[in-house]
């Protein structure tokens, strides 16, 4: 079985979890269940960022204890992942023995061979950033840009990670592996960013301005900067299972330089390690044009439409509606159009017809096909099609077009009924016509089977609740369950299922 590492990018955890963090752990998830149905050996990573500067202001403002306020805030973001079904292997936090006893080590490791030294350190700094800043980070009229926050003037000796170093090598590696950083675009944003010299990496704060991080182990009056803290955690957490390098490090496009794409190859390479294999670097869910975050205050809950539209709405909208990389506006009335389009009407009617009218001309039970005419055929064709389509577009992270293809298959099912008629032929007594009834009966019945198969990364509740109205049970190799085999022959169907409900509406009756 071929190991398959992934992980996601580690949330701050000083407020809320957003839409922004669901999106990228919905994301990743799904990259992880279609692995797993492709047959690899995945070990999915998540967690919590829990030290630094934000950190230590939003617990002085609620009056508590950093790490009671992290308990707490971490708890919140990890049962939202739980809710929408992240199939993660491990949720580590910085703040665990685990995570830090590796921290200390590599930061020992590197202050011996030299790569960490002091220094002074005159300059300005961001505290919302958590960055010092350089003069080219200035406006054109000499301010600040207010993603810094408050700027303010600083001198103190602090320690430094030689970046600067391994600039030439960098530069070779990134411009040497195409595949390095998905999208193939954001290649060049790194390589630009290269040209200009790189400094040395400021990775400590002192303890009279920060306490809450991992102290140095070479000086115990520092604390360890949070970024290099927190890229530690994709090699902490599988310290003892030897499964670095991760396949994929799947982060936001916010995220991707200098912290990635810069500090994270450069720490690891300066430890003896490997770069990850990929970065998978997506967009962001926007507000009418703007990043949503904590700070801009009008962050969609996505507690709100989970609660109210169910998991598997939610995954399917995510997924259908942003095309990996790029950055995607939302809106409820988007969210609702694909909900009541593709969902209810297309999908949920397909289950509604199917399982109503075996009820109701089969007693429940399903029968075989006899039949192959042109329709069936046709539906069998495009199956095939789709399916071959399919699995390169999930491969590639094209789950949107996917999804699109995928519901396409639906469409055409539920065409294929308006033309087979199955309720005009339930009136008929000629042998012919019940012969056709049966095969149509037993073809929507394969059709749903197999699209519900073809997504069940994205909506794995639905897959299974579906599968078991069908009274079918999926077999161990997802590939072979997308072959069309006649496999609900004799299965015994339930009367009805309510999937879907329409929000406006009240359900109409079938
Ligand atoms: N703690 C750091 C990451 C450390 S990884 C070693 C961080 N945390 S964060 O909470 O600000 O963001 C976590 C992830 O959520 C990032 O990958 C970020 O890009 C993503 N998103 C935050 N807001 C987003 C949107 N509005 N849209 C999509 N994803 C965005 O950065």
């Amino acid at each position: 079985m071929k190991s398959f590492y992934i992980t996601t990018a580690i949330d701050y955890v000083n407020g809320a979890p957003h839409l922004g963090h669901a999106y990228e752990k919905v994301l990743t998830d799904v990259i992880a269940r279609f692995r797993r149905q492709m047959g690899d050996h995945v070990y999915f990573l998540t967690g919590s960022d829990e030290h630094g500067q934000k950190v230590q202001a939003s617990a002085r403002k609620e009056g508590i204890l950093p790490q009671a306020y992290v308990d707490k805030t971490a708890a919140e973001f990890r049962s939202l992942y739980d809710r929408l079904n992240i199939s993660y292997d491990d949720f580590i936090r910085t703040t665990e023995p685990r995570h830090k006893r590796v921290v200390r080590e590599i930061l020992q490791k590197l202050f011996d061979q030299g790569e960490i030294y002091q220094a002074e350190y005159r300059g300005f700094y961001s505290t919302r950033q958590e960055q010092f800043l350089q003069e080219k980070d200035r406006l054109p009229g000499g301010g600040w840009s207010e993603i810094y926050g408050e700027v303010s003037e600083i001198v103190e000796k602090n320690y430094f990670f030689r970046l600067r170093k391994y600039q030439d090598w960098l530069i070779e590696y990134v411009g040497s592996h195409d595949d390095f950083i998905f999208p193939r675009y954001r290649q060049k944003q790194v390589l630009e960013f290269l040209k200009e010299p790189l400094n040395d990496l400021c990775i400590s704060r002192p303890k009279e301005r920060l306490e809450w991080g991992i102290s140095l182990p070479f000086d115990d009056t520092y604390v360890t900067y949070v970024w290099f803290d927190a890229l530690l955690n994709y090699v902490s957490a599988v310290a003892d299972k030897g499964l670095w390098p991760a396949d994929f490090n799947v982060i936001g496009k916010d995220i991707l330089v200098p912290p990635h794409a810069v500090y994270w190859p450069i720490m690891l390479h300066a430890c003896g390690l490997p770069p990850p294999k990929a970065l998978l670097v997506h967009g962001w869910w926007l507000q009418s044009g703007a990043k949503m975050s904590k700070s801009t205050g009008e962050a969609v809950s996505p507690l709100a439409l989970l609660d109210q539209f169910g998991v598997d709405a939610f995954r399917y909208f995510l997924i259908r509606e942003m095309n990996v990389g790029q950055d995607s506006e939302f809106t409820v009335e988007q969210f609702l159009v694909r909900y009541n389009s593709e969902l209810a009407n297309n999908l949920g009617n397909l289950v509604n017809r199917t399982l109503n009218m075996t009820t109701r001309f089969s007693g429940g039970v399903l029968p075989s096909a006899e039949v192959v005419d042109m329709p069936e055929r046709e539906l069998h064709e495009l199956w095939l099609k789709t399916r071959d389509e399919v699995l390169p577009l999930c491969e590639g992270f094209q789950f949107h077009t996917a999804l699109e293809k995928g519901m396409a298959f639906v469409t055409a099912t539920n065409a294929y009924i308006e033309k087979r008629a199955p309720w005009k032929l339930g009136k008929s007594t000629e042998a012919t016509d019940q012969a056709l009834l049966r095969t149509s009966l037993a073809t929507m019945a394969e059709s749903l089977r197999l699209a519900v198969a073809l997504m069940a990364h994205v909506t794995p509740a639905t897959t299974a609740k579906i599968n078991e109205v069908l009274g079918y049970k999926s077999g161990p190799a997802w590939r072979d369950e997308l072959n069309w085999g006649n496999r609900l022959d004799g299965a015994q169907v339930a009367p009805a299922l309510v999937l879907f409900p329409r929000p406006e509406r009240p359900a109409k009756p079938v």
